[in-house]
């Protein structure tokens, strides 16, 4: 079966990039706020970022246009009710996202697959509140979506191996290079990624390097595109600590628990670029300054 008729649930940073590369790959794409305004906001940002595309001469304005014509935003979950697969990437708490595949399931018909695009909450989990977890899988995203090739597919022990492959093929026409994995809490990246911005962190507390020099070590030391503090600025600190606490409450693993002082910020609430400080000042975006946290 083609997929070709797309919803998206969440509208913010991820589920905008989501729509934005189904639909330059040609699905019909509806994706879906709580509100207006967050309608609005989320499609501004395509509409930017489409914008850029023109600008540089990578997309015509007619297929911007054509792009535009394939998405539409609503505020109503039935309108995603003829939709061949629709993917969630909403909050980060398993009751909203329960509560959303009840009633996915309840709208969509049989035919429908349903993905999360999670990063740490458990795919079988939400599979099992729905009639269809053999047409469940997971489909995550990395950020900035429109740039960053990666999506992990992830298959539970209930999914159907042939829904499985039409993920992985689906994951190959938005124009994004499939792995394949398992429901393990934070799959392949995060396992991988966590334990190495938990450590940079740490390395900061206990005082081996600055934040600057821990950083310019692994950009330049190991052709990094950011270092590991800059990254956790970009990822959010609130958003990598939850991870964090998942992951450690899965394996319980000392590599997943989160160092005091990453705690302590997220209380602060320095969650990072979006918030304008973390591990960094970004009074002036265009140049951030190092903070003063140990
Ligand atoms: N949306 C769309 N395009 C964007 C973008 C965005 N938010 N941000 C940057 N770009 C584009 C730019 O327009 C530019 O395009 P061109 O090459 O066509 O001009 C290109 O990306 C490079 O951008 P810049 O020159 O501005 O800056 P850069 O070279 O420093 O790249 C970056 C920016 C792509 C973000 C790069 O720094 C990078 O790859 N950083 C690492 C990002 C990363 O690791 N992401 C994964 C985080 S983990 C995660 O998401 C999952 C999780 O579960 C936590």
């Amino acid at each position: 079966m083609a997929i070709e008729k797309v919803g998206v649930v969440g509208c913010g940073l991820m589920g905008s990039g989501i729509a934005q590369v189904a639909a330059q790959a040609g699905c019909h794409v509806i994706v879906r706020e709580v509100s207006q305004p967050l309608v609005d906001k989320g499609l501004q940002a395509i509409e930017k970022n489409l914008g850029r595309l023109v600008e540089k001469g990578k997309l015509s304005a007619a297929d911007r246009d054509q792009i535009r014509g394939r998405l539409h935003g609503t505020t109503s979950l039935e309108d995603l009710r003829d939709r061949d697969f629709v993917i969630e990437a909403i909050i980060e708490q398993l009751p909203a996202k329960k509560e959303l595949f009840l009633a996915l399931d309840q709208i969509c018909p049989r035919h429908t697959i349903f993905a999360s695009n999670t990063s740490s909450i458990s795919i079988t989990e939400m599979a099992v509140v729905t009639k269809r977890p053999d047409r469940f899988v997971g489909m995550h995203f990395f950020n900035p979506v429109p740039v960053m090739q990666l999506v992990e597919v992830i298959r539970t022990i209930a999914t159907d191996p042939k829904v499985f492959d039409e993920i992985v093929a689906f994951a190959g026409k938005l124009g994004k290079t499939a792995v394949r994995t398992t429901d393990r809490t934070g799959f392949i990246v995060n396992r991988l990624l966590v334990p190495y911005i938990l450590d940079a962190v740490r390395a900061l507390e206990e005082g081996v390097a600055s934040i600057e020099d821990i950083d310019n070590s692994m950009k330049l030391g190991c052709g990094h595109p950011m270092g590991p503090l800059t990254l956790l600025d970009f990822v959010g600190l609130d958003t990598t600590y939850y991870i964090s606490l998942v992951m450690f409450d899965e394996f319980k693993e000392k590599r997943f628990a989160a160092p005091p002082l990453l705690k302590r910020m997220v209380l602060a609430g320095w969650n990072g670029r979006k918030a304008g400080r973390g591990f960094y000042d970004y009074s002036d975006p265009a140049n951030p300054k190092p903070m003063q946290l140990t």
